[in-house]
């Protein structure tokens, strides 16, 4: 334990120095660091995708920047493994099959909506992640999207599958609270002008309430 301790230490004072040598490379390298951070938080990046990317584009960097540690390389060159590392791992990804199957189960039940139209507001706003209608977006191929579109649907099928209501769907219950208090659909589905569809006006929200309150099941007390 106390070794390991030493070597965290050793291993941070040692990447301290190096980013003060390559004051230009580690500033690009830490902006798009921070970029990437963003948008992944903005869009609901699963944690194994941080881990992943950041793991695999590190990885070779600091190999590179260890193995020249005695003859110092330059800033240019740096970045240019740097961003050798980001492509290849793009590319590597690709082959990780999680995300690429986008085939949907077979529908089992749906609730007795109370209207045709409370059906269709639902469909709009949370079929996306909760239904086994999904509708894969073409980006949704491109890996590490499909991971995040993927693992959004496999955490929303878990919690409530409105096309699986020949089970009991203990999630449905929360279905009025999530949207009255606009939890769902996530902010993260209509980040960056996407799924507009999913977007209610406030008179869509309440018509879809008295819509929910009216169908079986969505009530406290409802089985
Ligand atoms: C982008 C995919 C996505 C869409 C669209 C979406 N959800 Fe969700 N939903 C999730 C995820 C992921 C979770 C689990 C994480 C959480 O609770 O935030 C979840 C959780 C839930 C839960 C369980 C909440 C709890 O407290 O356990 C309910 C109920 C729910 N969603 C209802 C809805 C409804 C109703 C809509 C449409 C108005 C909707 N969702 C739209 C992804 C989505």
């Amino acid at each position: 334990m106390k070794n390991l301790m030493r070597l965290a230490t050793k291993s941070l004072v040692w990447l301290w120095q190096e980013i003060r040598k390559y004051k230009v490379a580690s500033s690009v390298v830490i902006s798009f660091a921070l970029v990437f951070l963003v948008v992944s938080i903005l869009i609901g990046m699963p944690p194994i995708g941080y881990i992943v990317l950041t793991t695999f584009i590190a990885c070779p960097t600091l190999l590179y920047v260890y193995k020249n540690k005695n003859k110092s390389t330059t800033n240019t060159r740096l970045l240019l493994v740097f961003f050798a590392a980001t492509v290849g791992t793009l590319i590597v990804i690709q082959a990780i099959p999680y995300g690429k199957n986008h085939t949907n189960p077979p529908i089992n039940g749906e609730p007795a909506w109370s209207s045709p139209r409370t059906r269709e507001i639902m469909v709009r706003a949370c079929f996306g992640c909760h239904s086994n209608e999904v509708e894969y977006p073409s980006y949704a191929s491109v890996a590490p999207i499909s991971w995040v579109v993927q693992s959004h649907i496999d955490e929303g099928r878990s919690k409530v599958n409105y096309q699986e209501w020949n089970v009991n769907q203990r999630g449905a219950h929360d279905t009025i609270e999530v949207i009255q208090n606009g939890s769902m659909p996530p902010s993260f589905y209509t980040t960056f002008g996407r799924h507009p569809e999913a977007k209610l006006t406030k008179s869509e929200v309440a018509e879809l309430i008295a819509g929910l309150q009216a169908t079986p099941g969505f009530n406290e007390g409802d089985h």
